[in-house]
């Protein structure tokens, strides 16, 4: 067992970093304000390689492990969790699942261009009626023959618009229950599917959320990911990783909130001393220090079993759980550290603090990550 990074891992690090600070940080309350999506800032994402970081070269990708991915996650998030969910969802939820369970054809047409950042995907799974009850799709795609026609609505869809492939679980054989839900490959465009408008939400409020409807649209069977039946293995397998990414958006923004602190703790006077000379305001950052190493811990573990190949379903749900409730209680605190300051937006705590909400929210509440471990624990 070793803890160190590696030489590339650091220079990863470096480079999310300077882009987060350069790039990120000017605009990011103008963004959260007026829930403007990081257009520009994406596209130079993807042209770092960031939106298709553990795809192969061969489907142009950067071809690096989960742990960079887990690093880059962190990096971003400390500054814009906004920017952050279209990295995660475009390589966990989208790249990831193409490139392991998509065809040659589909991987040629679909993820070359989503793994350059050439197009951003998205995953659709939440409907109004199926959040965490994910088997319980209302969906529907007909089989006729060489295509299906699916009609239904989605709900809450990181990318809605921005996105030109969406990978879409829909019903097929619903007597089959699970086992007759199929994953789709659409594109933006197709005769009647529309985007809703965009929700207006409490936090990353610069990420583009809609729901999106279906009037018989017609998907070619050649656009199905695996076997007829594949689709909800295919998402729960997907989520696994994507709950890693969503981890890391947690630990970055947590340690985000931390690292704002401490600075200010040092500056800010008060009865006479600095912040940081009084225990009260030490014993915080103590626990936030460790909560944020020991969410980091489980991050990389969670990373470096997928990058073993081994099993790593339980891993990805306790750093997604652990990581998640110390961002709440986190940027609390930080808001706290900051006394007014802290409540408003020039201070980027605020910000910080709503963003970390959604992070115990999608992907999987803390809820079905307790279930996930458990069954685990129980088995
Ligand atoms: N990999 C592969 N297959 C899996 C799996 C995994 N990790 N987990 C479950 N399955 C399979 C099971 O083997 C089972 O298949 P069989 O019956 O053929 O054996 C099937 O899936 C059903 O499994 P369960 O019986 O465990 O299903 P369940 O109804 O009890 O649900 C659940 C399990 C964990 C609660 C699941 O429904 C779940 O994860 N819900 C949350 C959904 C979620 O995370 N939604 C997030 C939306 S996406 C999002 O937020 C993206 C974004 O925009 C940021």
């Amino acid at each position: 067992m070793q803890f160190e990074l590696t030489e590339e891992h650091l220079m990863i690090r470096q480079a999310a970093r300077d882009f987060a600070q350069n790039v990120l940080k000017p605009g990011v309350i103008e963004r959260d304000e007026h829930q403007k999506f990081p257009a520009e800032e994406i596209k130079q994402l993807g042209e770092l390689g960031f939106l298709g970081m553990m795809v192969s070269p061969q489907y142009g990708g950067s071809g690096m492990d989960a742990i960079s991915y887990s690093i880059v996650m962190e990096e971003l998030s400390k500054v814009d969790a906004s920017a952050s969910v279209v990295v995660s969802v475009n390589n966990s939820l989208v790249c990831y699942g193409l490139e392991k369970y998509g065809n040659e054809e589909q991987k040629q047409k679909y993820l070359v261009p989503l793994a350059k950042g050439e197009k951003i995907g998205a995953f659709c799974l939440s409907e109004p009626e199926a959040g965490s009850d994910a088997t319980s799709q209302h969906t529907t795609a007909i089989d006729m023959g060489d295509y299906y026609l699916v009609n239904g609505t989605k709900n809450w869809i990181t990318n809605g618009n921005t996105a030109s492939t969406y990978i879409v679980m829909a019903q097929t054989d619903a007597t089959k229950k699970h086992r007759g839900i199929n994953a789709l490959i659409m594109e933006k465009g197709m005769e009647g599917f529309t985007v809703g408008p965009k929700e207006n939400k409490l936090g990353i409020r610069g990420s583009d959320t809609h729901s999106l409807m279906f009037t018989d649209v017609k998907v070619p069977k050649a656009n199905r990911i695996g076997e007829d039946g594949f689709g909800f293995k295919f998402a729960m397998a997907t989520l696994e990783g994507g709950r890693i990414g969503i981890a890391s958006q947690a630990l970055g923004i947590a340690a985000g909130a931390y690292e704002l602190s401490v600075q200010y703790a040092k500056e800010r006077k008060a009865f006479g001393k600095t912040l940081a000379d009084l225990q009260a305001i030490q014993f915080k950052l103590a626990d936030m220090a460790t909560e944020i190493e020991a969410a980091r811990l489980l991050c990389y573990r969670a990373a470096w079993l997928k990058d073993k190949g081994l099993p790593y379903a339980q891993a990805a749900s306790m750093a997604k759980l652990f990581a998640s409730e110390t961002a709440m209680r986190t940027t609390i605190e930080a808001v706290q550290i900051h006394g007014g300051y802290g409540f408003v937006k020039e201070y980027h705590v605020e910000r910080l603090m709503r963003d970390a909400k959604i992070t115990q929210i999608y992907e999987g509440t803390s809820e079905i990550q307790r279930i996930v471990i458990s069954r685990e624990v129980l088995k």
